[in-house]
């Protein structure tokens, strides 16, 4: 088999052998297969797709390209939350330790930055010392010790995904329901859960900006999770603004200190809170909404939350004084308004323009050797719908250069329309599949 002749067949849109699929990605992830084949390749299933069968092959040679851990004798239901990508959501930072606090156990695989959007990765390095590269047995251990980990693909568990999701980071290849599928179920199946509860994302943040293509992506990916004896729900939500207010890899663990002190801002409560009640329902089918409801914010309530938070990332060598007292981490040096030029009503936010200035900024990656800088971002001060006045901060810019900051500023005017008319602000939880 040559690695040419399958970039070839897939340019044409012919349908690959499960074998033809294995053999590329076991070649590329063995250093076999260069990247430049390989994006290739991602380039030819992104125009031309995949059929169910490919997608199955895909997901499995991702999934077979390391170990799956095994939680059998775990106390608790064993469980996860995934999203799709999105701007500023930092959801699984403030769920992850609420659940465990509830019993459940939470080992999460998670990603960097990924195109315009965010990583759970980037975000937890923005906490000094936090290391998210712990071999399988200490992942393993901590997650039954302490209720709930968060690591990254590593060298046994999902290698496959570690390499393409950084290729794909920058060879705009990202946006396709296959690559996705297979990059996600690959990742959460070799965790080793019982329930798994996806946030697929849609709007002008999100990788599927339709309704129709991310209901085709919640079914492709609730389909793959129960054909392998996950219980997997998704619930479709709105990225057509940005989750919460801050955006930026510090900045969104501040937002999530404040949300699990009681303080985080309705919609960004309300996804997540809805994420939470699925898993909690999940592990205990007596419980109702409201009933799940209450125990996540008792949690919140009493602060155990908090404090599980605080002492996951100690035990991934964090510092605990900068989460116990966030003025104390570093702050971008140059922090600037943006604007409005004249009154009316913020009618839409080109969320997918603003994830790509916030790479600008240094908060993501432009290639994937980019080292992140963990202060910068946005700070947004307006939602859909609301009434504006001109000279009104639409949004505080953190950056750390001048030039950045001053290109930032220019490019702006294209990410909020205002317009005369109001809008409903959108639904934030769309749909729920499986
Ligand atoms: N999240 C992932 O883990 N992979 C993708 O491809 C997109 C979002």
């Amino acid at each position: 088999m040559l690695p040419y002749q399958i970039i070839e067949k897939k340019s044409y849109g012919m349908e690959l052998t499960p074998e033809e699929i294995t053999f590329f990605v076991n070649g590329y992830t063995q250093n076999a297969i260069p990247d430049y084949q390989m994006s290739a390749l991602l380039m030819a299933i992104f125009i031309k797709g995949m059929t169910n069968e490919e997608m199955l092959a895909l997901t499995k040679v991702m999934l077979e390209s390391g170990d799956r851990l095994d939680f059998s004798g775990a106390e608790g239901f064993v469980a996860d939350k995934h999203s799709t990508g999105g701007v500023g959501d930092k959801v699984s930072l403030i769920l992850a330790p609420i659940l465990a606090v509830l019993g459940i156990k939470i080992p999460m695989i998670s990603g960097r930055g990924l195109g315009h959007t965010g990583g759970t990765l980037d975000k937890l390095e923005s906490i000094p010392g936090f290391n998210v590269n712990l071999s399988a047995d200490q992942f393993h251990d901590m997650v039954l010790s302490n209720g709930v980990s968060l690591i990254g693909q590593t060298q046994n568990i999902c290698p496959a995904d570690k390499k393409l999701y950084a290729l794909r980071d920058v060879t705009a290849t990202v946006r396709s329901i296959p690559l996705i599928s297979a990059s996600i179920m690959s990742k959460k199946i070799a965790e080793g859960i019982q329930g798994l509860v996806l946030d697929v994302k849609t709007g002008s943040g999100a990788f599927m900006q339709t309704y129709d293509d991310s209901k085709a992506l919640a079914d492709s990916l609730v389909a793959i999770g129960q054909l392998y004896g996950i219980h997997t729900t998704a619930l479709i939500t709105d990225m057509n603004q940005p989750l919460g207010r801050y955006i930026g890899n510090w900045l969104e663990v501040e937002e999530s200190l404040a949300c699990l002190r009681g303080e985080g801002p309705a919609d960004l409560m309300e996804v997540t809170f809805a994420l939470g009640n699925e898993i909690l329902k999940m592990a205990d089918h007596s419980l109702s909404d409201d009933d799940a409801l209450k125990k996540q914010q008792g949690v919140i309530d009493d602060g155990s939350a908090l404090e599980k938070f605080i002492a996951t990332a100690r035990l991934h060598g964090g510092d605990p004084k900068v989460l116990e007292k966030p003025e104390l981490h570093s702050k971008a040096s140059l922090q600037v308004d943006f604007k409005a030029a004249h009154s009316g009503y913020l009618q839409a936010v080109d969320t997918m323009q603003l994830g790509f200035l916030g790479i600008e900024l240094d908060a993501g990656r432009r290639q994937s050797s980019d080292v992140i800088d963990p202060d910068t971002g946005f700070v947004i001060h307006k939602r859909l719908g609301d009434k504006i006045q001109a000279g009104d901060a639409l949004i505080t810019i953190h950056a750390n250069k001048k030039t950045t900051l001053d290109s930032v500023l220019t490019q702006l005017d294209q990410v909020f329309e205002i317009g005369e008319e109001t809008v409903e602000m959108p639904k934030l939880v769309y749909k729920q599949i499986g």
